[in-house]
């Protein structure tokens, strides 16, 4: 067995297995029932250490770059709206295949629950200094099925609250178009956590963060070309 692996697996998930059942089972039943979930401790405390580690030696390597928002040629930096920094995983090393592998097995099994149909995913880390955000925004565009799910990460052991950093998701724009800025939930950043939602669906927002603040931002994806005709 991959010596990594021996220390992240979870006490209840078998050899191979990356994702505990139990945790795949929370993340369908309320994806399916309302769109988004939280599972605290998906992640043990040997692999937060571990990907946190590989963020901060990327770090170190100046591999990160200033985030902006848009694709491609829509590409803008816009700091009044996000001012983190970023890092795409690439299936570099030993860490981030550990990481990927997790992915493969949980976008595989929520396929299987729920039929979404994803098959590719994009996986980046993101660092906010103290003062840092990201505004009320949607990963994904209405009717684009280009971004299916987000899923957010966090690598913070001894998250307080002053320190802030909340994810704050929002509801679904009503069909009226009348938007609501009453927060479906407010999550402080810490070590484990793992938040996922659709992407299309719920407006969300990083507050300013007080302290450093490490998170690995995933979507799962419907590439165009392999939609099944
Ligand atoms: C994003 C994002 C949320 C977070 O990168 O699109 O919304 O909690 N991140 O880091
Ligand atoms: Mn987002």
């Amino acid at each position: 067995m991959n010596p990594i692996l021996n220390t992240v697996l979870q006490p209840d998930s078998c050899a191979a297995s990356l994702v505990s059942q139990e945790d795949i089972d929370q993340i369908c039943t309320d994806l399916y029932q309302s769109g988004w979930t939280v599972v605290e401790n998906f992640l043990s405390a040997a692999f937060v250490d571990l990907m946190r580690q590989d963020l901060t030696t990327l770090d170190q390597q100046e591999k990160f770059h200033k985030a902006g928002i848009g694709r491609e040629l829509d590409f803008v930096r816009r700091e009044d709206i996000r001012s983190d920094r970023i890092c795409w995983l690439d299936n570099i090393n030993e860490t981030q295949n550990l990481f990927m592998q997790m992915l493969d097995q949980l976008m595989t099994a929520v396929n299987r629950r729920l039929f979404l149909g994803m098959n590719h995913y994009e996986a980046m880390y993101a660092i906010y200094e103290p003062g840092q955000f990201y505004k009320k925004h949607v990963d994904s565009f209405k009717g684009q099925r280009n971004r299916i799910m987000t899923l957010v990460f966090y690598l913070n052991p001894d998250w307080t609250q002053d320190k802030g950093g909340e994810l704050v998701l929002y509801p679904d724009v009503s069909e009226n178009g009348v938007e609501n800025n009453e927060p479906i939930i407010t999550l402080p950043p810490k070590a484990g956590t793992v938040a996922a939602f659709l992407s299309e669906d719920f407006p969300h927002e990083v507050l300013t963060t007080h302290d450093i603040r490490y998170s690995i931002a995933v979507w799962f994806r419907i590439r165009e070309n392999e939609i099944p005709l």
